[in-house]
Parts: structure tokens; C-alpha cells; sequence
């Protein structure tokens, strides 16, 4: 399964913070915000991933992540000049998807819970159709919202919809076997203009081929589109990492536990970043499980 980040788009409400720099760049506690959807993809065993983004943001993305190597795995870029909507990444990204499956996850979403890692690992095996991701909110309006039945099964899908069928709100990670590709290249622009994901959801829905899985209790999905959800991904994280001692999306820790890398490399990155409390932690990581 190969993996696509979308850290395109204007990030138009948190301007003028982002005049001058991508969203995904920003930070949220520690480190950037790119770092927690890299690590929700590497958390799914998936080591070749593209990063979408705006051409003149590109160069800044490099500079923090480079081509992944020192991770275990492999990071390209593609431009996405205009934010033509989510839809657009299958089209862009069609030749890294070959023929494989895809992942796909909004550069500024971020996941965090028990079990995730066997969740995602649990339904990227024999992937057949699309998975979506809900989770339940107050406010289900301002999202695409799913509803499903007892098996899971999807059974409506609708993009903001004035009386909601649910409370699922439709997560920024979405996973699809090959045929999106084909899907994607049929969707037709949007009033707004826009290649919308949940035209191609859509229709793996009308072939009843769409599951829908609920992220249960204690479980954060945070995007951090604005000043205030920003804010509070920030004090998020850092209430969990101040008080548990652990680190969320330190990419160097997860490249390790995954098997990526091992220790020593481990250690080595956390040496660059030693002035820091992240340096150290990836350090102290490393030593304690084998450097
Ligand atoms: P949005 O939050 O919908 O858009 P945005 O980031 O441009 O912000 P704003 O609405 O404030 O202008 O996008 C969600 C994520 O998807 C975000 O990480 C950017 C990304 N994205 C793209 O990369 N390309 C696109 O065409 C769109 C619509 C979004």
C-alpha cells in the first residue's frame, strides 16, 4: 500500500500565519504538524509516501523531511499548484500509486489513541472497496457525515449536510484500493470548483463497496485548520506528553519501533536535535530499546 499526504491548500483561516508559510510547517507543541500524519501512515507499515503540496512550499517541506531515507522510508513531493480539491491527490499521485492500494491523509489532521496501530493495520489487509474513518461529534453540519449499519457497512454519505443522518463526522484518512484512480479521473468539478473526495466516496458507496469504521471513545481526532483547533492540538499534546513522559509522532521513535531503523541510527538523529527536549527523548528512546 503506498501512502499520500495532502499539505496543499491556502490554509486561508489562519492567515496571516500562513501568508508566508504552509500550515503543515506550523507548530503543535514540539513539532510540526506534518510529523503527525507521517507518523499515523508510518504507524500503518506504509514506507513509500507522496507529500502534495503547493510548489512554493515544497522546498521548506524538503528541508524538514527530506527524501525520508534517514526514517527507513521513502518521501517524494509533488505540486499541487492550485488547491483543486482532496480528490485531485489520486490524479497527481496516480503514477506513485502504480498499481497498488492507497492511504490517503490531510497533511493537518492528527490521530491519537489506543489501538490505532492495529486498527489501521487491521483494515489495510484485504482492502477491498474503500475505507473511511468516522468519529462522533457535536457538531456533524460542518463535516462530511456517514452513517452505517450494524456491520459497518456504509449506508448514506452526505457533504454537510443541514440535518444530519449521524453524528460521524468523516475523518482526513481514507483508505482505497487501486480503482480510485479510475474513480477520481471521473469526478467532475464541484459548484465550487473543486475535485471533491466525497464524489468518489460516493461511488464505492453506490457499488456497496465503502466501509465505514467508528473511532471509538477515547480516541482524538483534531484538525488544526484554525487559530483555536491549532491551539488546542497544541495543549493536546502537550498535556499527554508533559504528564505521560511519551512522545507523540516523534517520527524517529516510530521509524524504530516499526523496525525501520535501528537503534544506533536511532540515537544518531536524536544526537542532531540533542540541545532540544525532542533530541533527547529520541535519544533516551534509542538507548532504552537497544543503542
Ligand atoms: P482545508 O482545511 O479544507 O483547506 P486549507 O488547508 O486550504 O485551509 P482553509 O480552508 O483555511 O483555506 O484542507 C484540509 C487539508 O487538505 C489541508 O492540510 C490542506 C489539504 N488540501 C490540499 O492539499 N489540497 C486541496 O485541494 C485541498 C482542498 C486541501
Amino acid at each position: 500500500m503506498k501512502g499520500i499526504i495532502l499539505a496543499g491548500g491556502y490554509g486561508s483561516r489562519l492567515q496571516p500565519i500562513t501568508l508566508a508559510v504552509s500550515k503543515q510547517l506550523l507548530p503543535v507543541n514540539d513539532k510540526p504538524l506534518i510529523y503527525y500524519p507521517v507518523s499515523a501512515l508510518m504507524l500503518a507499515d506504509i514506507r513509500d509516501i507522496l507529500i502534495i503540496a503547493l510548489p512554493e512550499d515544497i522546498p521548506q517541506l524538503h528541508r524538514l523531511l527530506g527524501d525520508g531515507s534517514h526514517l527507513g522510508i521513502s518521501l517524494t513531493y509533488a505540486e499541487q499548484p492550485v488547491p483543486n480539491g482532496l480528490a485531485q491527490a489520486f490524479i497527481t499521485g496516480a503514477d506513485h500509486i502504480g498499481d497498488e492500494s492507497v492511504a490517503l491523509v490531510l497533511g493537518d489532521n492528527i490521530f491519537h489513541g489506543n489501538g490505532f496501530y492495529d486498527l489501521l493495520l487491521q483494515h489495510r489487509q484485504n482492502l477491498e472497496g474503500c475505507v473511511l474513518f468516522g468519529y462522533p461529534v457535536t457538531d456533524p453540519e460542518r463535516y462530511g457525515v456517514g452513517e452505517v449499519d450494524e456491520s459497518g457497512r456504509l449506508v448514506s454519505l452526505e457533504e454537510k449536510p443541514e440535518k444530519p443522518r449521524s453524528n460521524l463526522a468523516i475523518t482526513g484518512l481514507y483508505l482505497y484500493d487501486n480503482d480510485v484512480v479510475e474513480i477520481a479521473r471521473q469526478v467532475r468539478p464541484s459548484a465550487r470548483g473543486e475535485l471533491e473526495i466525497t464524489d468518489v466516496n460516493r461511488t464505492y458507496l453506490a457499488a456497496d463497496r465503502a466501509r465505514l469504521v467508528t473511532f471509538g471513545r477515547g480516541f482524538a481526532w483534531l484538525d488544526a485548520g484554525t487559530p483555536q483547533s491549532l491551539l488546542q492540538a497544541g495543549h493536546y499534546v502537550q498535556t499527554l506528553e508533559d504528564r505521560q513522559g511519551v512522545r507523540i509522532a516523534c517520527l524517529e521513535e516510530v521509524a524504530l519501533r516499526m523496525g525501520f531503523i535501528d537503534a544506533d541510527a536511532c540515537h544518531r538523529l536524536g544526537a542532531k536535535l540533542s540541545r532540544s527536549g525532542y533530541g533527547e527523548y529520541v535519544m533516551a528512546v534509542a538507548s532504552e530499546l537497544g543503542a
